[in-house]
């Protein structure tokens, strides 16, 4: 019934990723600093009852139909489940997934998927302790394992693995975190590395490819392409996808650099503080808390969101030679 949410390319917009907090309790290199960030400061952040009409506007004249929470780390959020469990209950209630690094995913993965959680996405970049260590300054690869077990026990699914391989870091571990994913029953996508990091350190020599993981996996794997249209509610996902031979398990490839997919975009964000972003890599914001807390009614938040489609540019100019990084890193976007 709602209009569909389009943009000046045709694309319609049904998927809304929301970011929780900007917090983290990991600092992985690539990310952020070892000291953090300047956190944004509570009241700058929506309330549940904010968010909880954003989303409702969202899916019921907006023609949102996907719900991600994302973070930061989104599992740090005070009384998730409850929130979760407002989402599910609105009466056009999007698919609900989550997006986390994993820890405290032990004892939160059960409420989640009880409040109405449908899937759940970790972020593991390596199995070897020590180096898990290194790349997110926090000795917690158990957590992360744990959590893992537990998301899939709780009945999330299906639960994803997304791992970013960096040059001279973990690239070396590509096809034991393929072998560690099949055995488990994970579906894991590797990442291309996006210059999102807070440092602006991004280096594209360190980035590996798509065409490089493929290779890899090659060594070790026959792959199989899955066609988009087999692909089922993953068909607009930003992952390409290949069945292993042998099994009936998928790994997937996420080439934002490389091969960028933002031609068949089908998504909005929202950071923790109320701002919409058409883009993760907009340069613009729509202060959407303004809105709210200035007393706004429905109808003209829709318009404000709409406005801000309309506004869309084609996609990332990652490739172009005067490319800039916005201001607000991946940890505060919510990737
Ligand atoms: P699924 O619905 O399970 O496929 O989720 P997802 O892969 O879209 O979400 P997730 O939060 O797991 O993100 C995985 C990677 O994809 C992260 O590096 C995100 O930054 C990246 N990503 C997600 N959406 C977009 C997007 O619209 N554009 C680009 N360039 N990257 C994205
Ligand atoms: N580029 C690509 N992916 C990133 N992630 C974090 N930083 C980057 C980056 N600069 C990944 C995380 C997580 C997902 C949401 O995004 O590892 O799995
Ligand atoms: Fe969409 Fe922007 Fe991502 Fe491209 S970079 S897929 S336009 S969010």
């Amino acid at each position: 019934h709602a209009a569909p949410l389009l943009d000046r390319f045709g694309r319609v917009h049904t998927d809304l990723r929301v970011s929780l907090t900007d917090r983290c309790n990991l600092r992985c290199t690539y990310c952020m600093p070892a000291e953090g960030l300047d956190w944004l400061p509570k009241p700058d952040l929506l309330t549940d009852d904010e968010l909880l009409r954003l989303v409702r506007i969202a899916t019921s004249r907006l023609g949102i139909r996907s719900l991600r929470l994302t973070g930061g780390e989104p599992l740090l959020r005070r009384g998730l489940p409850d929130l979760v469990a407002r989402f599910a209950a609105l009466p056009d209630a999007p698919e609900l997934s989550l997006t986390t690094n994993g820890i405290g995913l032990a004892r939160q993965a059960e409420p989640l998927h009880a409040a109405g959680l449908g899937r759940v996405n970790v972020s593991l970049d390596t199995l070897r302790r020590d180096r898990f260590r290194e790349i997110t300054r926090r000795d917690r690869l158990a957590d992360v394992l744990d959590g893992l077990a537990a998301a899939r026990a709780a009945g999330l699914d299906p639960v994803k693995v997304n791992a970013v391989p960096v040059r001279g870091v973990n690239d070396d571990e590509i096809t034991d975190l393929a072998v560690w994913a099949v055995e488990s029953g994970y579906r894991l996508r590797f990442i291309e590395s996006m210059p999102l990091d807070a440092q602006g350190a991004w280096d594209r020599a360190r980035m590996v490819t798509a065409d490089e993981i493929l290779h890899e996996l090659g060594r070790v794997f026959t792959l199989h392409p899955v066609p988009r249209a087999d692909a089922g509610r993953d068909a607009n996902a930003p992952a390409e996808q290949w069945r292993i031979e042998g099994t009936d398990a998928v790994v997937g490839v996420i080439a934002s650099v490389t091969r960028p997919f933002c031609g068949g975009c089908d998504r909005v964000r929202l950071t923790a503080d109320g701002q919409l972003r058409n883009c993760l890599f907009a340069s613009e914001e729509s202060d959407l808390r303004a809105l709210l807390r200035g007393g706004a009614d429905d109808a003209e938040v829709e318009a404000a969101w709409r406005a801000s489609v309309a506004g869309k540019g084609p996609g990332h100019a990652i490739n172009s030679a005067d490319f800039r990084q916005p201001e607000r890193p991946m940890s505060a976007i919510g990737g």
